[in-house]
């Protein structure tokens, strides 16, 4: 699968797709950086879940650390679960083990992991209730869930040049289209008390794009993902925006890269709770 095609029940429609682009996106990922809040916590021989796992470059470094204990990664979508037993193999991380399915449904016995963690999911999944019953239920009492989402609000590229604003909006009201919640970051601690979680720690972070490398990568990665063929077509198809008003991005994101202040930040909450 490759645009932002039909997934399951649970995701109908999600919203990044699986595209080359945004796979490079993934591929910046690693568990010091986006899983920092997580890592204190893990220990030799805990039994970890990674949700959502996509392409796991998240989940090798969960692996490395809980060795010999199991990481097991989890994702709807085959191509992201075979692309993550490739890089378990690569990495000799043999304690690592993904499998395709749908984290409403988790193939997993009632209380059998130590810690259960997602990065970028709940975020795209419509039903937050009933993935985070999931969790409770697999996990063992005194487990640790633990999430990190964006906070789409409070994200931004500066220098704000004409509208490029309204394109911030329009990625969010895109993803709420699509049934996903772009403003999770900062709901995590109400969501964990309302499913029952307890001992909630929530934090913030922001993932920036500053030097001339990671504005280039921001820009290419604007270019072949929000202005791609499928995210105009599924945007449009909303009434969210108009071609022309893409085109204008388009044009302000090209004088953006270029401005001597350029620089483009995402949001991210983070939480972590126990089950009882
Ligand atoms: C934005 S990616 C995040 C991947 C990885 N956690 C990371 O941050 O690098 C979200 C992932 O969630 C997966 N996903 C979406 N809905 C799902 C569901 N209902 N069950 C399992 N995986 C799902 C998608 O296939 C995708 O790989």
């Amino acid at each position: 699968m490759n645009g932002n095609e039909t997934l399951s029940a649970s995701t109908p429609t999600y919203t990044m797709g699986y595209s080359d682009e945004f796979q490079k996106m993934l591929d910046r990922r690693n568990a010091e950086t986006n899983a920092a809040h997580l890592l204190p916590h893990l220990t030799s021989g805990l039994r970890v879940l990674d949700l959502g796992c996509g392409p796991g470059t998240i989940s090798m470094g969960l692996a490395k650390t809980v060795e010999p204990g199991e990481l097991h990664g989890i994702d709807i979508e085959e191509s992201q679960i075979e692309m993550a037993r490739a890089a378990a193999l690569a990495g000799g991380h043999s304690n690592a083990v993904f499998q395709t399915g749908d984290v409403t449904d988790l193939p997993y016995g009632d209380d059998s992991f130590d810690v259960a963690h997602c990065h970028a999911l709940l975020m795209h999944v419509p039903d937050t209730r009933a993935v985070l019953a999931e969790v409770k239920r697999v996990l063992k009492p005194g487990g640790l869930i633990s999430a990190r989402e964006m906070i789409g609000a409070s994200s931004f590229s500066e220098p704000a040049l004409g509208g490029l604003g309204d394109a911030w909006a329009t990625f969010q009201n895109l993803l709420e289209a699509n049934g996903a919640h772009p403003q999770m970051g900062k709901e995590l601690k109400g969501v964990f008390l309302e499913a029952g979680f307890s001992d909630i720690h929530a934090s913030g972070s922001f993932e920036t794009y500053s030097t001339v490398e990671d504005v280039t990568f921001f820009h290419t990665f604007a270019g072949g993902w929000f202005f791609s063929p499928d995210t105009v077509e599924a945007a449009t198809k909303h009434g969210l925006a108009t071609r022309e008003q893409f085109e204008d991005w388009r044009r302000t994101m090209d004088e953006w890269k270029d401005a001597p202040g350029a620089f483009s930040a995402v949001a991210w909450g983070e939480a972590t709770g126990r089950k009882p």
